[in-house]
């Protein structure tokens, strides 16, 4: 229950009572805090439905709501328009419901999904570069999001280890590296050492070579292709390489992920279903969904109704691979399963969205994916200033890990200029500058809405003030200080009293919209939502903390209301800012 769903029952009740049909009832937020705190648009709908005045209708309405001991005032403005204002002690009654409860007034969904969050995805031997951040950086939020909601989430990674990159790498090993040629020995029957000098770095740098050697060369995509094919039928020599590989990558990515406060459930990769794609195929092919089209084997998933037509989806190659698709099928079959998933959210780029569209449509008409549904959740590009996809300074692309440490190098100058936390000891400095600076990057991408571009800015990202990460650190800060204060001063908040001053009001109307800000967020996937509420909720809190002296009020009933309201004010910020996958430093 929250204070809007409240108002709109009362709303409800009177266009009932009415005669009119309860769909007109929903009480919003007012766009005009001077005529009310909310608004019921509901009179101007119905009155268009039943042929009637809006004013009419309003009137008639407020005369059956009027008497609402939780209104304060009600009024019609305009065409016919509702507004309400409600009386202090329910906004002080909700906010003591808010502060005495774990979940600050959000209830847990009713319906709790299995759901599957697949995010992330690097790649091996490709180090991940920021379109990874995005998905890391959304996938994360949405995955807290839904897991806060109730719901029973796990989310994956889902590691690009078994594609044709695999056959690339495994040739460029042939050519690069004669002293491992038992490797590529059929006769040789092991034991396969651990290729120790072959690092990460090598792979990144022969990947790019051969990707290029692929695209112009038809005998070397040849070669690759086959190396693939006798990889993915379990070919000794190829299958130790290929773990090797595997092993340095998630190494290096995992050392990122962990450097973000990223966690996965699962580190799931392509390869993990890959005895499933044989059987998958056939059964496909022998129920008639999966056709042979010039030696390759597809599935026809374009709809008379499509816009644009979209292509079948290969499932296996006329080279006998199994492709990116393949996997993506199979994963969802594994997911359903073995992982029992009723909701499988995709946290992809979505330049993706086609490939998704073919998977999604091909899971389905191959039977694989039961009752669970599946939904591409695409993000658009960080862009650089000049509006071109985020580059390094020399035109590469740029490393999460470089990315990380320019970051946190910005937060450190930013502290610096500001004079903040020039006091604590290096090693604190260091802490802080690495949490603040994560807290810009996040913060930076999770407020814009997800399926636009946006610009990479780190001055604007590092600000202190404004709608940054660190303004929100630097709020939640000064909230904790704030209590540490009054606890050693032997103060404790209270009981919530009704607003004294209208900064208060501000505030209180504010942290009761906080079921609202969820919903909206889970509703529509959008992380923005729950960016914008934080900033909202830092701002309107500094109003009332320039307005309202806490530490030195006189009245101690005021006084210990006041902590109350910094106390559910942190919470808030707390939930949101975790919610973000953003740490508050101890000190700043
Ligand atoms: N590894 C892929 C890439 O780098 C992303 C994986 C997205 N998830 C999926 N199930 N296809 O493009």
């Amino acid at each position: 229950m929250s204070l809007l769903s409240d108002l709109t029952a009362i709303v409800t009740a009177g266009f009932v009572a009415a005669g009119l049909d309860a769909s007109f009832g929903a009480v919003q937020v007012s766009d005009r805090p001077d005529l009310g705190q909310f608004q019921c648009n509901g009179a101007l709908s119905a009155a268009r439905s039943a042929g009637r005045s809006p004013r009419d209708i309003a009137r008639q309405v407020v005369t059956q709501i009027e008497g609402d001991h939780r209104l304060a005032s009600v009024s019609i403005a305009g065409p016919g328009f509702i507004n309400l204002t409600v009386t202090g002690r329910t906004l002080a009654g909700c906010m003591d419901a808010m502060a005495g409860d774990e979940r600050l007034g959000v209830s847990p969904v009713e319906h709790p999904l299995k759901v599957i969050v697949d995010y992330a995805g690097p790649n091996v031997a490709k180090a991940m570069h920021v379109g990874h951040l995005r998905a890391t950086i959304i996938g994360d939020t949405v995955a807290r999001l839904f897991r806060f909601a109730g719901h029973d989430v796990l989310g994956d990674v889902h590691f690009g280890d078994w594609g044709l990159q695999m056959g690339m790498l495994i040739v460029a090993t042939r050519r690069r590296r004669p002293d491992l040629a038992h490797f590529f020995d059929r006769s040789y029957e092991g034991p396969y050492e651990e290729p120790g000098a072959l690092t990460l770095a090598d792979l990144q740098e022969w990947y790019p070579e051969m990707a290029r050697q692929v695209a112009e060369d038809e005998a070397v995509a040849a070669e690759a292709r086959q190396a693939t094919t006798d990889l993915q039928s379990g070919r000794p020599g190829y299958v130790a390489l290929w773990e090797h590989f595997v092993r340095v990558s998630r190494a290096s990515q995992e050392r990122d992920f962990s450097d973000l406060g990223v966690e996965f459930d699962l580190w799931y990769g392509e390869s993990t279903v890959r005895d499933l794609l044989r059987p998958l195929v056939d059964e496909a092919l022998a129920g008639g969904i999966a056709v042979r089209s010039d030696g390759a084997v597809v599935i026809e998933v374009g709809r008379p109704e499509d816009k644009a037509e979209i292509t079948p989806l290969v499932l296996e190659t006329s080279h006998g691979a199994f492709l990116y698709g393949t996997t993506d099928v199979a994963t969802i079959q594994m997911r359903v399963t073995e992982l029992g998933a009723e909701l499988i959210l995709y946290v992809v780029d979505a330049r993706q969205s086609y490939h998704l569209e073919q998977v999604f449509r091909a899971a389905r008409r191959a039977g694989v994916s039961g009752r669970a549904s599946m939904e591409h959740i695409g993000f658009g590009t960080m862009n650089a200033p000049d509006g071109t996809p985020f580059k390094t300074r020399e035109g590469g692309v740029l490393r999460l890990g470089d990315l990380i440490e320019m970051v946190t190098d910005a937060a450190a100058a930013r502290l610096k200029e500001s004079d903040l936390a020039a006091r604590y000891s290096g090693e604190e400095r260091a802490v802080i500058a690495r949490q603040v600076g994560i807290a810009a990057l996040k913060f930076g991408d999770l407020v814009n809405n997800r399926t636009s571009n946006y610009v990479f800015d780190l001055r604007r990202f590092t600000a202190l003030e404004g709608k940054t990460g660190p303004y929100l650190q630097m709020a939640a800060v000064r909230m904790d200080s704030i209590l540490a204060r009054a606890d050693r001063q032997g103060l404790a908040p209270g009981a919530v009293l009704p607003p004294h001053h209208e900064t208060e009001t501000r505030l209180v109307l504010r942290l009761l919209q906080l079921p609202e800000a969820i919903d909206r967020a889970l509703e529509l996937r959008a992380p923005n939502h729950l960016a914008e509420f934080a900033y909202e909720v830092a701002a309107d809190f500094s109003r009332f903390y320039e307005a309202c002296h806490i530490l030195t009020e006189p009245d101690p009933g005021l006084q210990a209301s006041w902590l109350e309201m910094v106390r559910t004010t942190r919470r808030t910020l707390e939930l949101l800012l975790d919610l973000l996958g953003i740490e508050v430093p101890a000190r700043m």
